[in-house]
């Protein structure tokens, strides 16, 4: 039996971000609790879930490649796609797409014809899913999805020559002003905006993408890309970052290289994150980035030179972008890992996890799975290793934050198709939950429950927003917060960002028995760019479910 007032007592902020609680039993003995844990919700969505987007309605959309083969789930209504293109197999009526439904954990097949094999996506202020690029047939594609309910028809709209370039490995970016930038792609050192312009714009150079590629493409593809407070981008490639004004083609900053030599982007796949911008200071935010993780520099050549497996990183890189005179400031994790996820939670933490320990992205190229998690704190800068395991997360697997504070975990294919037997990292059709320690029940007492919040949130304008606590609040440790979905693929997730909201007000309402926060929106579309966010109250570092907002 577990004594939960026993369990309140232990409970300081401070072993929140640890997978284990030592409680105490009836008799006072105590005991090792393990807070964390994974939950395995479908053993197969009949594809490997290689690019997920979480949509304002709570579904998921994920979608793997049309050359991996036939997938495990026919395309709906007896469909079939036929693409004399396709390098595996030319008559398919296998789907490769799937909606899954969050709450009643089921899914759907959808009906997408071009190949988007290593692609990229960003979600419009309108919450319609943008999704450029691929391979072969899909190369110059632009693809769209518009949510709607489980039980509709909604499915991808394909433009197939849409784009001004080919983008394979490419990465985008939702704008202030609701357009997506995307950048670069295999053997393209240039970057296009979506809605293209005009038919004959082939988009604008971006020599930087050359200069940060190793031998014939590698090492800075699907760059890192983050847009900042300032309007401008922040591009991480390679080994080298700037801060980049598209509007004008101009690199108004660079900063120095990241300190060990070793790349960071694909195939060395490391992952970075904007830290959470806080509107809470009276002061300018200040943006910060870090990077974790990859291959060592010649890990790639090591490997396709059939040499072996070089251990990956174990390095991060913390970049204050505001200091006069910015410098890494280099941390080590626990685990080293290459391939690796990096989301942030509710709590303003980071949650590093799949990947394995040796080897690079692409085919056959990596070995160690590293199958427990890693939560960051950011602000006393501690790492923390998760107690409980997961199944092999390999190459082409990705990772999403979702509404309700799990981490939603699926694909891992290393092999060129579908393989399920007789080869290492077998095909992973399935999808796991994970739930950090937050979501332990040892943290409901304090938990806050969104009851109704406004729809709607304006820049600089308050909202409210009404909750609950099963016992008691303390103000000071209450915050309010915006989350920005990702796009995720590739060990990067596109457009995630959090903004700590200002707080202006907290009352009671003791006929309920429930609170209502007034806060204020986000200051800028610079600092938060319009569109869906998942807005959540967090109590003294335990977090409430998301509710949908659109920032306007
Ligand atoms: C996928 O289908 C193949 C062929 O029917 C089958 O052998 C395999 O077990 C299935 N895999 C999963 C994960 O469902
Ligand atoms: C969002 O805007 C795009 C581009 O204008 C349009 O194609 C799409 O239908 C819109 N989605 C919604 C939900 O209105
Ligand atoms: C993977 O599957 C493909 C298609 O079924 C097959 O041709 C190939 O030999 C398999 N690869 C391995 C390593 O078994
Ligand atoms: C919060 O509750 C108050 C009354 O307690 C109500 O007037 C208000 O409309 C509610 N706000 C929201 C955002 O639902």
């Amino acid at each position: 039996m577990i004594n939960t007032k026993k369990t309140l007592i232990i409970f300081t902020t401070s072993i929140l971000c640890l997978s284990l609680a030592i409680l105490s039993d009836g008799q006072g003995n105590p005991f090792l609790l393990q807070l964390d844990r994974w939950e395995m919700l479908l053993p197969s969505i009949g594809i490997s879930a290689m690019h997920m987007q979480v949509l304002h309605n709570g579904m998921v959309i994920m979608f793997d490649r049309t050359d991996f083969g036939t997938s495990n789930i026919s395309l709906a209504g007896g469909m079939c796609r036929y693409d004399p293109s396709d390098t595996a197999v030319k008559f398919d009526c296998s789907a490769h797409s799937v909606l899954y439904d969050v709450v009643s954990n089921t899914f759907r097949p959808l009906n997408v014809q071009t190949d988007t094999w290593c692609s990229s996506g960003a979600v419009l202020p309108n919450g319609t899913l943008v999704q450029t690029g691929g391979y072969n047939d899909g190369e110059r594609a632009a693809r769209m999805f518009t949510p709607c309910g489980y039980t509709q028809r909604c499915d991808w709209i394909e433009f197939p020559q849409y784009l001004a370039q080919r983008r394979w490995y490419a990465t985008n970016q939702i704008l202030p002003d609701g357009r997506i930038i995307v950048v670069g792609g295999r053997r393209q050192f240039n970057f296009e905006i979506f809605p293209r312009p005009d038919s004959r714009s082939r988009g604008s150079r971006f020599e930087f993408l050359r200069e940060t590629s190793d031998g014939s493409n590698e090492n800075n593809l699907y760059p890192f890309l983050h847009l900042l407070p300032d309007g401008n981008l922040f591009v991480f490639a390679n080994t080298r970052s700037i801060v980049f004004d598209y509007k004008k083609n101009r690199i108004v900053k660079e900063f120095p290289e990241i300190p060990g030599g070793d790349p960071r982007n694909y195939p060395s796949s490391g992952s970075s994150i904007l830290l959470p911008l806080d509107e809470t200071k009276n002061t300018n935010i200040e943006p910060e980035i870090m990077v974790c993780g990859g291959a060592p520099k010649g890990g790639f050549s090591y490997v396709k030179s059939r040499r072996g497996f070089m251990p990956a990183t174990s390095t991060c890189g913390r970049l204050k972008l505001s200091n006069p005179n910015p410098s890494w400031e280099m941390e080590t994790m626990p685990l080293p890992r290459v391939m690796g996820d990096m989301l942030l939670l509710p709590t303003a933490d980071v949650i590093i996890l799949n990947g394995a320990g040796a080897g690079t992205a692409g085919w056959e190229n990596a070995r160690d799975p590293v199958t427990r998690p890693v939560i960051y704190h950011p602000f006393d800068r501690r790492f923390s290793i998760m107690s409980t395991p997961s199944r092999p997360r390999m190459y082409h697997s990705s990772a999403v934050l979702l509404p309700d504070g799990r981490v939603l975990v699926g694909g891992s294919n290393p092999h060129v198709y579908y393989n399920f037997t007789n080869v290492e990292y077998p095909t992973d059709l399935s999808l796991e939950a994970y739930y950090p320690p937050y979501l332990s029940f040892t943290s409901d007492l304090i938990r806050p429950k969104i009851l109704t919040s406004d729809k709607v949130v304006s820049y600089k304008r308050s909202f409210n927003v009404n909750f609950s606590t099963p016992q008691f609040l303390t103000v000071d440790l209450l915050s309010v917060r915006i989350l920005a979905p990702s796009f995720t693929t590739h060990s990067f997730a596109m457009n995630q960002r959090m903004v700590i909201l200002k707080l202006l007000s907290v009352e009671r309402d003791q006929l309920t028995n429930s609170y209502r926060v007034n806060a204020l929106g986000p200051s800028t579309a610079e600092i938060a760019p319009p569109g869906y966010y998942m807005l959540f109250l967090v109590h003294a570092g335990v977090p409430s479910s998301g509710a949908w907002v659109h920032i306007e």
